[in-house]
């Protein structure tokens, strides 16, 4: 026997050998009495695996004591103690292999004075980690990042965002008017201001209009605009047919509020009670004594919508006044 004609390994299995050599002629005879079953076991199918793929060429059948090797992924990495190798058994089947790679992870955000949720429960690539500040503080940076693959490493998609401390600076300064704390320059989350008025050297107060207190929301951000110190004046509301039944007084400052009542014969159209707003107009807008209309009940014409709404919002004692005034 020479070293040409013999086969590298189960010279009996290996059904596509070199072309017939005259020299192996006994050997073959000897193989053709082994047991049949022998020359057909092959293992077939490579195991298919999520993490990881075949080293190599693929060929279409395995004898056995051939191994194949696995790798991993790329974006996945390797974890002791599993194999990344399996062997074709005697019987024809392929040892036992499992998922020997896990996806590759972004560091853990660590975000201080704020919260790190992971939507997807994982930060392997793909994944977002979702950031959010603890009250009182806000962000700086991305809320959303996202895990991705470039090549073989991971890497967030922006830098991990952090929280700061919120502060405001000072509240606005106002004409005639002062807030507390007024000798600081930094206020704190949450912080309460208020403003008042001066005292006026003139014969009208200042009122304060708008809100007095004013809280540190967002970073250099008042929870509203400042008031405003003013004289407000209403001019003394008249309201033709109409009396004013309480209120009255000289003058009218910010917030007078006064109550009107129209007289026999008429109904009130819009609110009985308006106040001295701070534009030193009244609001809401004065209302309107309006005349009943005695063609309600007699004239067919007039029995259009407009008359039967008044009629039905007519009080019971003004429904009386009518009665009489008719
Ligand atoms: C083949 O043999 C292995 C052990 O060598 C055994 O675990 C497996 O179950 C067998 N497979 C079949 C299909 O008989
Ligand atoms: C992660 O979650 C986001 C939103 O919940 C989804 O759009 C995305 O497909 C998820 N990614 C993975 C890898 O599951
Ligand atoms: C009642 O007042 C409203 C609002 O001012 C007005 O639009 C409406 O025309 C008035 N109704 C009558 C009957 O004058
Ligand atoms: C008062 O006047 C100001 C400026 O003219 C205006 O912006 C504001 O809306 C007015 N307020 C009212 C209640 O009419």
């Amino acid at each position: 026997m020479t070293a040409s004609c013999a086969p590298r390994q189960a010279p009996p299995a290996r059904p596509e050998s070199p072309p017939f050599p005259w020299c192996c002629v006994g050997m073959l005879l000897a193989a053709l009495v082994l047991p049949l079953p022998i020359f057909s076991v092959r293992c077939i199918d490579p195991p298919v695996l999520d993490s990881m793929k075949l080293k190599g060429v693929i060929k279409r059948h395995y004898y056995p004591g051939d191994r194949i090797d696995y790798e991993c992924y790329r974006g996945y990495f390797y974890v002791w103690p599993y194999l990344l190798s399996a062997t074709c058994e005697p019987n024809g089947s392929w040892s036992r292999i499992e998922e020997a790679c896990l996806r590759k992870s972004c560091p853990d955000p660590q975000v201080k004075h704020g919260k790190v949720v992971a939507p997807n429960d994982t930060f392997e690539w793909e994944s977002e980690a979702h950031i959010s500040c603890d009250e009182g503080y806000f962000l700086r940076g991305k809320p959303i990042i996202i895990c991705n693959l470039i090549g073989e490493n991971v890497s967030w998609s922006d830098t991990i965002p952090h929280c700061e401390k919120i502060y405001c600076g000072q509240p606005p300064k106002i004409k005639h008017g002062k807030h507390t704390n007024s000798y600081r320059n930094i206020f704190e989350y949450n912080e309460l201001i208020t403003y008042s008025c001066d005292p006026s050297n003139g014969p009208d107060e200042y009122s304060l209009v708008g809100q007095n207190k004013l809280i540190c929301i967002e970073p250099n951000k008042w929870s509203s605009d400042p008031p405003l110190c003013k004289v407000v004046k209403c001019q003394r509301p008249f309201l033709e047919h109409g009396i004013m039944v309480s209120g009255s007084r000289d003058k009218f400052s910010y917030q007078s509020v006064v109550v009107f009542e129209c007289l026999q014969g008429f109904y009130l159209n819009g609110s009985n009670l308006v106040f001295c707003g701070g534009n030193d107009t009244w609001e809401p807008e004065m209302p309107t004594c309006i005349k009943v209309s005695s063609c309600l009940y007699f004239t067919k014409n007039s029995l259009n919508s407009y008359n039967l709404h008044s009629f039905i919002i007519f009080s019971n004692k003004k429904r009386k006044n009518i009665f009489t005034a008719i």
